[in-house]
């Protein structure tokens, strides 16, 4: 009586789970058309990941105002070209490593050259190729501090890397801080809030370790200094651990092929304004549409779509899109886009200006500043995105092409202190990322219904593989809502679960 009870029950569930799944798919037919505006990194893996999740039969149309590839591009000097943006992968980066795969593309190896720390005076750190002789000299200088830095951040890395487990599983997040909750808890969230020199104080790092060694390192990516947050700034520090990478041919190649493989419509033209459209009774859609009006050579034009992906930063100068007659206003906190220049030089370094005797045979590869006085925060030498031949790499002695990032275009007179002699000059001026200035709110990841927002992870940290995640959460979260799963939104403890559920 008792087990006929409940098998019953257990029936009934599964019956009425089974109905209820049913109605659901019935009531929802799949969206017809997604717009997604942006076709860099963030735009063009969502226009992927929204295909696997949608299947074959949705529209999806990719606006682009200017290159394929965004911040992804190359740049051509000395006959060659190099990544002239983003260019640096982490070999934890694994959507991206997926992409290249999947694209039949290859991973070229960053090649480590020698490293320095220069003060405007001296070198404060300088590697040598014998890495036993580099990490005696760090010990020797910093205590412990570099030994458990590595291991500070590799922590990270492990909790960051859950990230993955939980995509695949299908789970979705509504907001970057939920996002990053799931994944490391009140310490991933308070870092967002923190800046990185306080981050590392508290945990114990010290103020010496901090100004000497990660200040720099923060200079070059960010330009920003001690005062980014906690969490980009932890994710920085990364960026000097090995097995580093790039793409063959040039990263934006990713982009191009991920909007070929999903099979979406590219459409050259800058969208200027998103309105909401009610149409009662529209067939196999909500009760409400979005108008997207964008200039194209062609002149101005609109259409409707059911779900709308926004994946480039919406500060004014960088995307100037208005969203018309929602009602409350979907308002964008007006972030401030930091200016880096990368200009590209083939020539000579000057040994002297970083005080080598002559005749001198500075050795190092890789320069990067301490001191917010000089004019650039760091130089490095570059190699270009093909691997060369034989005979192209043997160029006359000295003559490398070398990259320097700085705040404002170096002046002829900069470049004269800064190179003995040089050929060439190609410069490439970004409005690179956020100004980080913790403690700060991070934008919406929902602006509307239907309207989602990739870069708002931006404000955590920007970099190819954040806006490559951001992009796969607005997919499932987009079809989790478009079909009622809101089992699959916003869990948390999923470490615990899944743990238990094996
Ligand atoms: C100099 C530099 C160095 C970097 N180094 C690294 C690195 O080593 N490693 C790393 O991981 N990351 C690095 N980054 C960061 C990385 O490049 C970015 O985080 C990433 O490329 C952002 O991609 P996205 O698609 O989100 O945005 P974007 O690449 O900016 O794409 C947005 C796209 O939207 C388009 N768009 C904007 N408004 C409109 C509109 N109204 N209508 C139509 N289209 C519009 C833009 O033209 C653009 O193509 C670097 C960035 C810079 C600038
Ligand atoms: C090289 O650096 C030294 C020292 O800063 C400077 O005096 C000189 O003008 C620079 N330029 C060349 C071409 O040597
Ligand atoms: C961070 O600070 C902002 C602004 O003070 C606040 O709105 C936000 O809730 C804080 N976030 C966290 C995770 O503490």
């Amino acid at each position: 009586m008792e087990l006929g009870a409940g098998l019953l029950s257990v029936f009934s569930v599964l019956i009425l789970g089974a109905l209820r799944a049913g109605v659901a798919q019935e009531l929802q037919s799949p969206p017809n058309r997604i717009a997604i505006v942006g076709a860099g990194i963030g735009g063009s893996s969502a226009a992927y990941f929204l295909r696997q999740k949608f299947g074959k039969d949705v529209q999806i149309d990719v606006f682009e105002k200017g290159e394929v590839g965004g911040r992804l591009a190359t740049l051509e000097i000395g006959g060659a070209e190099y990544e002239a943006g983003g260019s640096i992968l982490h070999p934890l980066n694994l959507h991206m490593k997926t992409f290249v795969k999947e694209l039949g593309l290859s991973v070229r190896m960053r090649s480590d050259g020698l490293g320095g720390i220069y003060n405007g005076e001296e070198f404060v750190f300088q590697e040598s190729s014998w890495f036993i002789i580099n990490f005696v000299k760090m010990l020797w200088y910093y205590g412990l501090n570099s030994l458990r830095m590595y291991t500070w951040v590799e922590d990270m890395l492990d909790k960051f890397a859950r990230i993955y487990s939980y995509q695949n599983l299908d789970y979705s997040f509504s907001t970057v801080e939920r996002l990053l909750h799931s994944l490391g808890g009140d310490d991933f969230t308070t870092r967002l809030n923190t800046s990185i020199e306080e981050t590392m104080l508290n945990s114990g790092f010290s103020v010496k370790y901090i100004n000497d060694i990660v200040y720099p390192a923060m200079g070059v990516d960010f330009g920003q200094g001690l005062k980014i947050n906690g969490f980009v700034g932890t994710l920085t520090l990364a960026g000097t651990h090995s097995g580093l990478w790039s793409v063959e041919g040039g990263n934006k190649r990713v982009c191009s092929g991920l909007i070929r493989a999903s099979d979406s419509k590219l459409i050259s033209g800058a969208v200027t304004s998103v309105e909401e459209k009610s149409l009662p009774k529209h067939i196999g859609s909500g009760e409400h549409l979005y108008e997207l009006s964008y200039e194209t050579s062609a002149g101005p034009q609109a259409d409707l779509y059911d779900i709308v992906v926004m994946a480039t930063p919406l500060n004014k100068p960088v995307s100037n899109i208005r969203f018309l007659g929602f009602h409350p206003p979907i308002e964008i906190m007006s972030k401030v886009y930091h200016q880096t220049v990368a200009t590209y030089v083939h020539g000579k370094i000057n040994g002297s200006f970083f005080g080598c005797p002559q005749p001198c045979q500075l050795e190092l590869s890789d320069i990067i500043t301490n001191n917010p006085k000089l004019f650039f925060s760091s130089i490095g030498a570059v190699s270009p995105v093909k691997a060369t031949t034989e005979s192209e790499a043997s160029q006359p002695t000295g003559l490398k092409v070398w990259k320097v990032f700085s705040p404002e275009p170096l002046t002829k007179d900069q470049l004269k202190l800064l190179f003995e002699s040089y050929e060439a000059v190609n410069e490439r001026k970004w409005l690179a990322y956020p100004e980080y200035s913790p403690p700060e709110k991070m934008p919406p990841v929902i602006l509307h219904d239907r309207i989602y927002y990739v870069n708002s992870i931006e404000l955590a940290a920007s970099a190819m593989e954040m806006s490559a995640i951001s992009a796969k959460n607005v997919a499932l979260l987009a079809h989790h809502r478009w079909y009622g799963k809101d089992g699959q939104i916003d869990q948390q403890n999923l470490e615990e679960r899944l743990k238990s559920e094996l």
